[in-house]
């Protein structure tokens, strides 16, 4: 890896089965930049232990780690050129939250978005969900990234990190915390079943490695208007029109002639869109089935990953101990 080579990091929190929505706002910019990138990738179990449906079920949440990572080797995160961790197997990155958590004000952090849905909500306020930002600020400073990989549910987070590290590096007059740039998809956001983003906890989303019965079951919900037999059909505010734009591309000029002209009902529309997703994906799942079947290797990947990352996070903490003077 030559010094010129730019640095990349992205995390998946384990808080179910992955989307559609995390598939386009991160694994599809990630997959394409890990060839070009010293690159890494890591569960965010820290992160998801902010949630309380998390909380509930400790044997659950252990699933929902290990399906991620068979789900983020299928997607192609490729284990040869990337750094595939898990986030609490690097002890490190908290210490260096700890540390960053002098550089970042108590009514900034209550500017999050979570925290103040939380707070609006009325639920009780727990400091791990205030901190969430921080810890991220901590993920991503901690490997040095140039490139931050994200939907744009993430921007205020980035912006977060960026004002933690010129906090850090003005007022001890240096350079150490490179300021990351985000790297966001095309779409604004991926939109759920319902019109809203697409979220695990709106519980609006279309899961990928859930079987085609899940996929057929999220999509026929899909709401719709209520336009009679015949009569035709807007694709501009359908969100199963949306959602062929991004899987339908070869009949998409057809299924828009139709919509336009009655010739289509929203319920073969959702047929057609459901064996789009289910031939988009079909490639991945056979390539899950290939690591599940083979423990091994993931563990080893997983070992080799966390070393490495831990390597080059454990010299940015030595670097951070010795400017704050710990050291
Ligand atoms: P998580 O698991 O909630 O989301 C993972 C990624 O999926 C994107 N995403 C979406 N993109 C477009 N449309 C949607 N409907 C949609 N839903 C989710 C998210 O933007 C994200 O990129 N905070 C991060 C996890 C994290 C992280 C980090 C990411 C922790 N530390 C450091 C990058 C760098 C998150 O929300 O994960």
């Amino acid at each position: 890896m030559t010094t010129t080579t730019k640095t990349l990091v992205t995390g998946i929190q384990p808080t179910g089965r992955l989307h559609i929505g995390n598939y386009f706002g991160a694994f599809h910019q990630f997959v394409e930049l890990q060839n070009t990138h010293e690159s890494y990738f890591f569960i965010a179990d820290l992160h998801a232990i902010t949630s309380s449906e998390i909380q509930k079920d400790s044997q659950k949440f252990n699933e929902f780690i290990n399906n991620i990572v068979l789900d983020s080797l299928a997607l192609g995160v490729n284990p040869d050129k990337t750094c595939i961790y898990n986030q609490s197997e690097i002890p490190e990155i908290s210490e260096i939250m700890w540390i960053l958590s002098n550089f970042i004000t108590v009514p900034t952090l209550s500017l999050g978005h979570a925290y103040k849905a939380a707070k609006s909500s009325k639920k009780e306020l727990m400091f791990g969900l205030f901190a969430y930002p921080l810890l991220m600020a901590s993920d991503i400073l901690s490997v040095s990234a140039d490139v931050v990989p994200v939907g744009k549910d993430q921007k205020q987070h980035l912006e977060l990190t960026r004002e933690i590290a010129r906090k850090f590096n003005s007022n001890y007059k240096c350079d150490l915390l490179k300021i990351p740039g985000g790297h966001f998809c095309d779409m604004e956001e991926v939109v759920g079943t319902d019109g809203r983003k697409m979220s695990k906890s709106y519980k609006n989303t279309i899961p990928l490695f859930s079987g085609k019965e899940n996929i057929k079951k999220s999509v026929m919900g899909i709401i719709t208007d209520s336009k009679k037999e015949g009569e035709p059909l807007d694709p501009s505010t359908c969100t199963v029109f949306k959602y062929h734009t991004i899987f339908s591309k070869g009949a998409l000029s057809d299924i828009e002639g139709r919509y336009k002209s009655g010739k289509i009902n929203y319920k073969e529309s959702k047929e057609i869109l459901v064996d789009s997703i289910i031939s988009y994906f079909a490639p991945f799942e056979e390539k899950r089935k290939e690591y599940e079947n083979n423990s091994q290797l993931v563990s080893e990947i997983l070992e080799k990953g966390t070393a490495q990352a831990r390597g080059k996070i454990v010299e940015i903490l030595n670097q951070i101990k010795k400017t704050v003077g710990i050291l």
